[in-house]
């Protein structure tokens, strides 16, 4: 069902209630999501997005009931990954000859994707389209995800801004806006969002979101492609944005594990205790990175001033989720984070060296050169890893 949203524009996607995982199984999604597509009426009438291919004929199916789709001019893609273009062929075949306004990247992608020869018209920042009374303002986005990505710009209405992926989080709500769901979910959900999919990029985030604000828009609603729509205090995802693309941290240390006979476990209880002993202030967080879920371990990295990465030695290496996390953690491009490693081993013990190799890569800085027990670690050993967390507490 569609939901007026302001006088002239409409939302028409879709709220995915089931959604449990995205970007296949790379990203976790315990609270759903949705694909907002908007549809803007003045004297012309604009359709921004689509929804996710699974929900193509729905789609198009429920925009017919709000509109009849031969009276939709145009058609604005801010970003063509599938999520919000995968309606598009069920749609062109309705109205072939709409044109589709998106960046020049953008028709590369949806050509793409789909090899279809649609009415393309390539747009750059500053470019507007009018219709009517009110104007249409683009904005590239140049890697806010994807090398398509732009946003637009709304002048009626009190001014809307339509985001796309930028300021929006994985979360399936019946009611639409910030102001109607519980405030603790959604700002993780837009955290999390956030530390999985754009801190790699924030630079850019920052330099964009400046832009932005330089220009000065008045913002009555920030509309974006996933999530609720910012309606109360929408300047707050903008504050927001602007501290966590600030290589953002708290008071929190991270201390992640796997673990097959349990030492490398207790290892990471022992450093945790040394860590209280000198800082019972900190935040301090253990996750077993087999069991806890990996997309909210890199979050909790995200958020922290440290993190402790500890393996057990397997075949000459660290475990396979280790690697994983580490894989995950250097896609990050994670700033200004201090980091340690601990691991348990029988005879080789290569994994604290690797894990330390691996860290540095990933671009945090080392506080010591790691620990690591042979065996079952008796209560002596274990004292070694209280101490070890104590150090390494004080060293930050
Ligand atoms: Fe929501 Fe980058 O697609």
């Amino acid at each position: 069902m569609a939901k007026q949203i302001s006088p002239k524009v409409s939302w028409v996607g879709k709220v995915d209630w089931e959604l449990t995982t995205f970007h296949g199984d790379e990203l976790s999604t315990q609270h759903g999501s949705s694909y907002n597509s908007y549809l803007v009426r003045d004297q012309k009438t604009a359709l921004i997005d689509t929804v996710w291919l699974p929900y193509d004929r729905e789609f198009v199916a429920r925009l017919k009931q709000e509109i009849d789709l031969n009276k939709i001019d145009y058609i604005v893609m801010n970003h063509n990954e599938i999520d919000h273009s995968g309606a598009l062929m069920e749609l062109m075949r309705e109205i072939p000859n709409t044109p589709i306004y998106c960046t020049k990247k953008g028709e590369e992608i949806l050509r793409g994707h789909y090899h279809q020869d649609w009415n393309f018209v390539n747009v750059k920042t500053g470019d507007t389209l009018s219709l009517g009374e009110t104007t249409l303002t683009f904005v590239e986005m140049t890697m806010l995800h994807w090398p398509d990505s732009m946003l637009t710009y709304f002048d009626g209405d009190g001014g809307i801004v339509f985001s796309n992926d930028a300021f929006g989080q994985h979360f399936a709500s019946e009611s639409l806006y910030n102001d109607a769901v519980e405030q603790e979910i959604l700002i993780y959900e837009a955290k999390k969002y956030y530390a999985n999919i754009l801190n790699m990029y924030s630079p850019l985030v920052q330099k964009k979101v400046q832009q932005i604000l330089a220009m000065n828009l008045p913002m009555k609603l920030i509309c974006p492609s996933h999530g609720i729509i910012w309606k109360e205090n929408p300047q707050q995802i903008i504050d927001l944005y602007l501290k966590w693309a600030d290589a953002y941290q708290e008071d929190q240390i991270t201390i992640v594990y796997d673990t097959m006979w349990q030492s490398t476990r207790k290892m990471a209880e022992a450093i945790a205790q040394g860590i209280y002993e000198v800082s019972p202030q900190t935040t301090v967080k253990i996750c077993n990175i087999t069991h806890d879920d990996k997309n909210d371990v890199l979050t909790e990295i995200f958020q922290s001033k440290a993190v402790l990465v500890g393996s057990p030695t397997i075949n000459y290496g660290f475990s396979f989720a280790i690697a994983g996390l580490l894989e995950m953690m250097k896609g990050l491009k994670l700033k200004k984070k201090k980091a340690g490693a601990f691991g348990s081993f029988g005879w080789s013990g290569e994994a604290v060296k690797l894990i330390n190799e691996h860290l540095t890569e990933a671009g945090l800085e080392l506080v010591n050169e790691g620990i690591n027990k042979k065996w079952v670690p008796d209560q002596t050993m274990l004292d070694d890893c209280v101490a070890y967390g104590r150090e390494f507490a004080k060293a930050l």
